[in-house]
């Protein structure tokens, strides 16, 4: 039996890859998981850290409200979407706004900007916030974003409106450290609303919206005191000794919510900044949740990693989960290898960016894929030359992507799999050196007699391909003529449907 590291002991018989001799039925051959992903199949699966959330479980959840289920199954239908870093700190090229906290303090110790400060953080920080008056992305231009996007498939655009650091990607009424303040020289530009234009262009072209907003806010006098030193993420005084400051922070950020939600009405609303949670650091989720239902019942919640009604879908991140988790679930991941744009940044080649979409989709989630626009307001070409490579990918498989839902065995070293219906997904992953179909894809899984198999992309005329069996594997030849001339590159999908 194909071993899945991390399975649960208890999984269902159902879910196990290859079996006893016998021929399978069509039922056993598509037991049909959709909505699989609501049922609690694996009870916890948890992950060595590779990421920042601490290795924590994810255990299995039932959503009641029929509403977000339901919107929790169409966005398990998106699969792929965009994820955008952009901020003050795309101007430095720095890790996001992390560089300003004194504890973790992120990509700090490289910035040319820190060396020039001589160690002194109050200084480097008061640089930083300078940077208000630096940020004007004259090249800001949507529309090839959303082009990307859409030729990609990607079906979804999750934009910061505000990082740690508090600077507003968006027109707020509670601080002026945003980009339409008169203090940034971006301000008097049409396109300064910059997270409505995004949103905007994006929905326009049939795309669902997702306001990323970080809970803490490294500018709000209420959570970092400036007569205090903050030496860490965490507010900076007492907050339990101090509830009416603490109040107004609250009612800050609720404020804020209420806003993004008036102003966009998005479909998700992604909180980060875990930290920030209850019982020390409450910021009353339940009622920032059920104002934002207030104004669009369906939105999603997602209180990142903080266990509890508002984690909506959970968010491993720079990772993919060894095995479908038994809630929905999103990875996102970076194209290269922050998530705010840096010069010169490594990105990830098209290759290993398809193979990461395959199996986060094999495994049942969605792939939020982040690109960090640079301070002029232009992606890297890099970084379109990627998508260009993923689209032209996806204008042939897209169908074993969209829509579907895991399959056991999920993955194996060379194939994974994905479901739609009755339909079954076999996708080849090309091996170091194959530029195309092997001459035989073989996987641990018997079809049943009579499905018919075909090769997405290949020329209508091609012969119907031929699944043979031996020792529960079905293996299947591939015809010179695809082999030859192959409908694309990195990956080369068998369709399978039952009789
Ligand atoms: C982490 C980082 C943050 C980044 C986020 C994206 O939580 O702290 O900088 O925005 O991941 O997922």
């Amino acid at each position: 039996m194909m071993q899945i590291p991390g399975r649960e002991p208890n999984t269902p018989p159902h879910e196990v890859a290859s079996r006893g001799s016998s021929g399978l039925s069509r039922r056993e051959l598509f037991p049909l998981l959709a909505g699989g992903a609501l049922a609690p199949i694996f009870p916890r699966v948890s992950f060595p850290f590779t990421g920042g959330d601490g290795g924590r479980e994810y255990p299995a959840k039932l959503i009641e409200d029929p509403i977000l289920r339901e919107q929790l199954e169409r966005f398990q239908d998106w699969k792929f979407g965009l994820f955008m870093h952009w901020g003050i700190y795309s101007l430095w090229g720095a890790v996001e706004s992390w560089p300003m906290e004194g504890a973790e303090g992120y990509g700090r110790p490289s910035l040319p900007q820190w060396k020039e400060c001589n160690g002194d953080l109050e200084e480097f920080r008061r640089r930083y916030r300078a940077l208000k008056k630096e940020f004007n992305p004259q090249q800001f231009d949507v529309n090839p974003w959303v082009e990307a996007a859409k030729a990609a498939g990607m079906r979804y655009c999750i934009f910061t409106t505000k990082h740690h650091d508090g600077f507003c990607m968006f027109p707020t009424a509670h601080t002026d450290f945003r980009v339409g303040d008169s203090g940034c020289p971006f301000h008097d530009d049409p396109r300064s609303d910059v997270a409505g234009v995004i949103f905007s262009a994006f929905r326009k072209a049939g795309f669902a919206t997702g306001a990323y907003f970080s809970k803490p806010d490294w500018n709000h006098r209420d959570f970092w005191d400036p007569e205090l030193p903050a030496p860490n993420k965490y507010p900076n005084y007492d907050v339990a000794a101090h509830p009416k400051r603490w109040e107004k922070f609250k009612k800050f950020l609720h404020a804020q919510v209420e806003e993004l939600m008036s102003q966009y009405h998005p479909d998700i609303l992604w909180f980060d900044g875990s930290w920030v949670q209850a019982p020390k650091y409450d910021i009353d989720i339940d009622a920032v949740a059920n104002a934002a239902r207030g104004k669009n019942r369906r939105v999603i919640v997602v209180d990142r990693w903080v266990a509890g009604p508002h984690e909506n879908y959970y968010t491993p991140e720079q990772k993919i989960p060894p095995a479908p988790l038994a809630h929905p679930w999103e990875s996102c991941i970076s194209m290269g290898d922050q998530w705010s744009f840096k010069p010169e940044e490594r990105y990830k080649s098209v290759r290993q960016l398809v193979h990461l979409l395959v199996e986060v989709v094999a495994k049942g989630g969605n792939l939020l894929l982040n690109i960090g626009p640079g301070p002029d307001g232009r992606w890297d070409p890099i970084a379109h030359d990627r998508m260009e490579g993923i689209a032209s990918w996806m204008s042939v498989n897209a169908e074993a992507i969209h829509g579907t839902r895991s399959f056991a065995p999920y993955r194996t070293d060379r194939v994974a799999f994905t479901q739609k219906g009755k339909t079954l997904y076999v996708i080849h992953l090309a091996q170091r050196s194959e530029t195309g179909p092997p001459p035989e894809i073989i996987f641990p899984l018997r079809v049943a007699e009579g499905s018919k198999v075909t090769f997405l992309g290949a020329p209508r005329s091609s012969e119907p391909l031929v699944a043979m069996e031996r020792d529960g594997s079905t293996r299947v030849q591939i015809p010179t003529s695809i082999r030859q001339a192959p409908p694309c590159a990195d990956a080369w999908t068998l369709k399978i449907e039952g009789r």
